[in-house]
């Protein structure tokens, strides 16, 4: 049985497929997938899907392998094993609000994704605040009103820079990861080995 592997759509599948091209696999059909959902490769069976179904998937068993960003693992930490990280996806976690903003005195509104992290965040500064879950585009809620400030991954600060906001404060660094379902490692062991050792070293050998 082929390795299937579950990759998270956007920006981390291009990098994943640009550092998965050095090693000696065939991955034309990976590059040219147009609007595909899955993919059939030589060795390999991929599927996308977006990066918290990337670790259901995986938790699950339908996928055995998965490249997931450290965020999304670090915000809803699937019962996966955490392999190693990958280099690439890097980016670090924010506190940022619109330019020149005054805080206000009362309780806090926070936009985010990431509601773990926020509320973590917050404890940890022993801070209450009111937590805003948004699916994306979290630069837009403290522009329209809707928060404060925002807490999101930044990685090169384009977005919040063209939307007029600023960094208050950064605390958590990540990169793309690899991680593997439990069983897959015991059970198909003999072809996941060879995959994850070529990753390993194609991550280990850039440093
Ligand atoms: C992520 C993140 C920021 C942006 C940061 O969004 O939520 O919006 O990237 O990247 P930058 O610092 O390089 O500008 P993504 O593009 O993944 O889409 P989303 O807003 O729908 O989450």
């Amino acid at each position: 049985m082929k390795p299937v592997i579950a990759l998270t759509k956007g920006r981390l599948e291009k990098q994943f497929i640009q550092f998965f091209e050095q090693m000696d696999y065939d991955i034309a059909p990976l590059k040219d997938k147009g609007r595909k959902l899955r993919i059939e490769t030589e060795q390999f069976s991929f599927f996308f899907a977006k990066g918290p179904d990337v670790a259901t998937y995986v938790e699950n068993g339908i996928a055995d392998l998965g490249v997931i960003g450290g965020d999304i693992l670090y915000e809803h930490q699937p019962d996966v094993y955490n392999l190693f990280p990958l280099p690439f996806g890097q980016c670090r976690m924010a506190l940022a609000t619109k330019k020149d903003y005054q805080w206000p005195d009362q309780k806090k509104r926070i936009a985010s994704t990431f509601t773990n992290i926020t509320k973590d965040y917050f404890k940890n500064k022993g801070e209450s605040v009111d937590i805003i879950k948004l699916e994306g585009s979290v630069e837009l809620a403290p522009i329209l009103g809707l928060a404060d400030g925002i807490v999101d991954i930044v990685e090169t600060g384009t977005t919040l820079k063209e939307n007029g906001l600023v960094v208050v404060d950064e605390f958590l660094d990540f990169s793309a990861r690899l991680i593997a379902n439990r069983s897959s490692l015991k059970l198909k062991r003999k072809s996941l080995t060879p995959v994850i050792e070529t990753m390993k070293k194609g991550a280990y050998s850039r440093d």
